[in-house]
């Protein structure tokens, strides 16, 4: 019989890559609570309605890559495409601006697009996503990337390129757009069906289409800088001034345009080289109009979401075995006797937080010696009928050879030399 795969676009996380995976999240935590951020986790089905009034009817993502469907209620409902309209939800839901509208959010967690798959590029993702809401200080913006490059280093990433943007407020984006349908004009025929269509819905959005052809033309438009009003102005050179401040690199890439359609001011997108087509590891920017948009008062907010997939494929990989944490000890047992005084010590040291394998096949001393080879445990107790007897065993160093005899009455005597 033919077993039955995972559905296409979805990973597997195998054991040998947990590790790592758990590494980054405690570094994200630990970094992101030194910059007084909390953790929030939020569902990851949500009502339709949320992502097409959060991300926009007119984004690829809520148009063409979202997993939408009716539940048994005949509920519209999707699995999250990000989550950053989800916790907008939660902070309303739950009045968490109330008291205080500053909130520092962080969550981790799966997001569903249905794209086409390829490296990089799955249809079940991971993002860490950070959101800081109630600030509309540009210093926050500045802050908010010296704590995801932070991040970035930490994990390992040597050179993550920083490219940030502006894209306006709602009183200057107007004659942007105005400015990008006149230069489209007459140019129709020259788009993708899908620019074509955006002429009507977001014009903003042929900044985003991949294909070469599109790139091309939108290479010689406007740019967003020209258009800017004085305040996005003012807050765009606070936030570069802020970035020099902590000396952190970067590059104004006045095309950046995002695929979600809540931008207001500073956006922002890490890449690297490695990953070429797919290579933007972060993505985040200003929505400061979106939780008034979601029915909420009108609060500020900022935040970033970081690819957990693509940020680990950049990590290098002859680090991956360090994220492995081997067996302590390796009790290799000879006789019902031996087997069952390891059975008894395995498990008590493993009540004490010391990692311990044995063997349950019966096997001879060669094989069960092989098998703690190829977990890489760091001591080996050999244990048999002498051993029993006299109440005395080796424990062997697997890296350097020494042997040292142990007392099998008082384990708690060496058990700090495993
Ligand atoms: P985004 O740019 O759509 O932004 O996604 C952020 C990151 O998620 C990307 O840079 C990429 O690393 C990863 N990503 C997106 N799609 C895929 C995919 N199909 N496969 C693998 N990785 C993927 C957002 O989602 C915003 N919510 C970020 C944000 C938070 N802005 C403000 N707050």
């Amino acid at each position: 019989m033919e077993i039955i795969t995972a559905v296409k676009g979805f990973k597997d996380i195998l054991p040998e890559e947990t590790g790592k995976w758990q590494y980054v999240e405690e570094q994200a935590r630990k970094i992101f609570t030194a910059f007084g951020c909390r953790e929030i986790r939020v569902p990851i089905l949500e009502k339709t309605d949320l992502f097409a009034r959060g991300i926009g009817e007119a984004t690829d993502i809520v148009e063409k890559e979202m997993y939408t469907f009716r539940d048994r209620g005949d509920d519209l409902i999707t699995l999250r495409p990000e989550a950053t309209a989800s916790v907008i939800r939660s902070y309303l839901e739950h009045h968490l601006y109330a008291a205080d509208p500053v909130a520092k959010l962080y969550t981790i967690g799966p997001m569903f697009r249905r794209e086409r798959p390829q490296k990089g590029r799955y249809r079940q993702f991971h993002q860490l996503d950070v959101e800081i809401l109630g600030y509309e200080d540009a210093r926050i913006d500045a802050e908010l990337i010296l704590m995801l490059i932070h991040f970035l280093k930490s994990v390992g990433l040597k050179s993550p390129q920083l490219e940030v943007n502006s894209l306006g407020c709602p009183s200057c984006r107007p004659s942007f757009r105005e400015s990008i349908l006149k230069f489209l004009q007459g140019k129709e025929n020259d788009l993708c069906d899908d620019c074509r269509r955006r002429i009507s819905t977001n014009p903003l959005r042929v900044f985003d289409c991949k294909l070469e052809g599109c790139k091309h033309i939108i290479a010689q438009g406007p740019v967003i800088q020209d258009f800017l009003c004085g305040g996005c102005r003012d807050h765009f050179a606070a936030v570069l001034a802020s970035l020099a401040i902590f000396g952190i690199d970067y590059a104004i890439n006045p095309r950046m345009v995002r695929g979600l359609d809540y931008y207001a001011r500073t956006t922002f997108e890490v890449t690297t080289d490695f990953l070429c087509a797919q290579n933007a590891i972060v993505g985040g920017g200003r929505y400061d109009g979106l939780i008034r948009d979601l029915g909420g008062p009108d609060i500020p907010g900022i935040g970033f979401a970081v690819g957990l997939e693509r940020l680990l494929a950049m990590m290098p990989a002859d680090q991956s075995e360090n994220f492995i944490e081997s067996p302590s000890l390796f009790i290799a047992a000879l006789g019902t006797e031996a087997q069952k005084f390891a059975y008894q010590l395995c498990n008590r040291f493993r009540r004490q937080g010391i990692q311990t394998e044995m063997d349950y096949t019966a096997k001879g001393l060669k094989s069960q010696m092989k098998r703690a080879d190829r977990l890489k445990c760091r001591k080996v107790l050999i244990i048999g009928d002498r051993e029993i007897e006299s109440r005395q065993a080796d424990l062997r160093d697997m890296q350097t050879g020494e042997q040292v005899k142990v007392t099998l009455d008082n384990p708690e005597e060496w058990k700090d030399r495993i």
